[in-house]
């Protein structure tokens, strides 16, 4: 039997990151120790009132589908959340809760993007934004995030780029790969451009909680009238370190939540239903669960920038969001991919190279502080290390 496999899943290329991880779990299992920086998940277990909630859940029998949209109790808590921490205010129907942030993404596209239209994403920028528009036949027009900027949208590029297909910006914010977070008046322009040119907005929040130095997040929705062009998505999988969970969500103006759950319900019905009763214990329960994590990370942080940026040939940008590090290696003339490799094959240190997320991130390499302090202090010293050989060898060629 000859297997075919449709044309459209040409248009998708398999995760740059899990090629990383699939080279340094073969690696481990060859004998060896690998140092892990390349996977954006937490390192932190799920706070254990979340996990009680969901063994009750399950002792309570809740264990068959929900709503489609989620349990009205969970939109609300959801939508509670939204109005206290993100002044935006939703109703409970207003929220569509998902198998995490990504199936939301594809609903969203789904929805918006018919075959031939544009929407604007950033460069670089976690993968299912570009992935997913070109599957659906749509294109994924980018524009870039700069480091001189401290990774800020270029807005003059924004603007330059809308055409009478765009249907669409995606922001990130904090945002993986480059830890960037939006600033106010950053934002505030941005809705501007949007509702001039009758754009919608997917504002992606997954890192809203992972911010350092008293950066605030700020959602777009909160900005005057941009709720009802925002889809604001969000999920429980990096703040409470509830990534193999699976429960995300996205809020939108009605219209589009019974859309969207069309989709939905075709593509996973609904998000698990313990699940949906653990998040409401995370989004009502909270104590100082997520707070302790953001404090970890921060300490991680600071050793790895401080680390980082005394490494002869090395430098990055301090990140004021998410767990990433975005190392800029350009001084060494090596290709991200190719210095990628040698790190891992020589140093034991798996990183992954910027240009996964997009060519704007080639001369990069994304390191995640999702990992133990101790890890982190092992891992920066054999980056060191190596990057001292490697400029000495480069010196000896000359
Ligand atoms: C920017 C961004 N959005 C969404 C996700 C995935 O979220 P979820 O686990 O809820 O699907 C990730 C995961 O790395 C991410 O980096």
């Amino acid at each position: 039997m000859s297997v075919r496999i449709a044309e459209r899943m040409n248009r998708m290329a398999p995760s740059g990151i899990r090629k990383v991880n699939e080279k340094a779990l073969a690696m481990e299992r060859a004998g060896e120790t690998v140092y892990h920086f390349e996977i954006g998940r937490p390192d932190f277990d799920t706070p254990a009132y979340i996990k009680q909630a969901a063994c009750r859940a399950l002792e309570q029998g809740k264990v068959h589908y929900t709503s489609n949209f989620g349990l009205m109790e969970l939109r609300q808590a959801i939508a509670d959340k939204l109005k206290r921490e993100n002044g935006v205010e939703y109703k409970a129907t207003e929220v569509l809760v998902t198998v995490g942030l990504s199936e939301a993404v594809f609903a969203v596209l789904a929805t918006i993007l018919n075959e031939g239209d544009e929407i604007l994403v950033p460069d670089p920028v976690w993968l299912n934004y570009i992935n997913v528009p070109n599957l659906l036949g749509a294109k994924a027009v980018t524009y870039g995030l700069k480091e001189e900027t401290g990774f800020q949208l270029d807005l003059d590029e924004i603007r330059a780029k809308v055409t009478d297909r765009t249907r669409a910006v995606v922001i990130v914010t904090p945002n993986n790969p480059t830890g960037g977070v939006l600033e106010e008046n950053v934002l505030q322009e941005l809705a501007e451009i949007a509702r001039e040119h009758d754009l919608m907005v997917l504002s992606d929040e997954i890192y809203e909680r992972l911010v350092y130095d008293g950066a605030k997040h700020i959602s777009i929705a909160s900005l005057p009238g941009m709720k009802e062009r925002t889809f604001t998505l969000n999920g429980m999988s990096k703040a409470y370190a509830m990534d193999g969970w699976r429960l995300g969500y996205v809020a939108a103006p009605e219209e589009y939540i019974l859309a969207m759950n069309k989709f939905h319900q075709h593509n996973t019905t609904c998000a698990p239903s313990f699940v949906q009763a653990a998040a409401i214990a995370a989004l009502t329960e909270e104590g100082d669960e997520v707070r302790e994590m953001v404090k970890e990370y921060q300490r991680r942080r600071d050793y790895a920038v401080a680390a980082i940026n005394a490494t002869p040939g090395l430098s990055c940008q301090c990140p004021k969001g998410a767990f990433y590090i975005f190392i800029n290696c350009k001084s060494l003339g090596m290709k991200s991919a190719e210095l990628s490799a040698w790190l891992l094959e020589n140093a034991k240190i798996a990183l992954v190279p910027g240009d996964v997320f997009g060519p704007g991130g080639e001369g990069y390499l994304r390191m995640s502080f999702a990992n133990s302090y101790e890890n982190i202090v092992e891992g920066c010293r054999r980056l060191r290390e190596a990057v001292e050989q490697l400029r000495s060898r480069k010196e000896e060629a000359k």
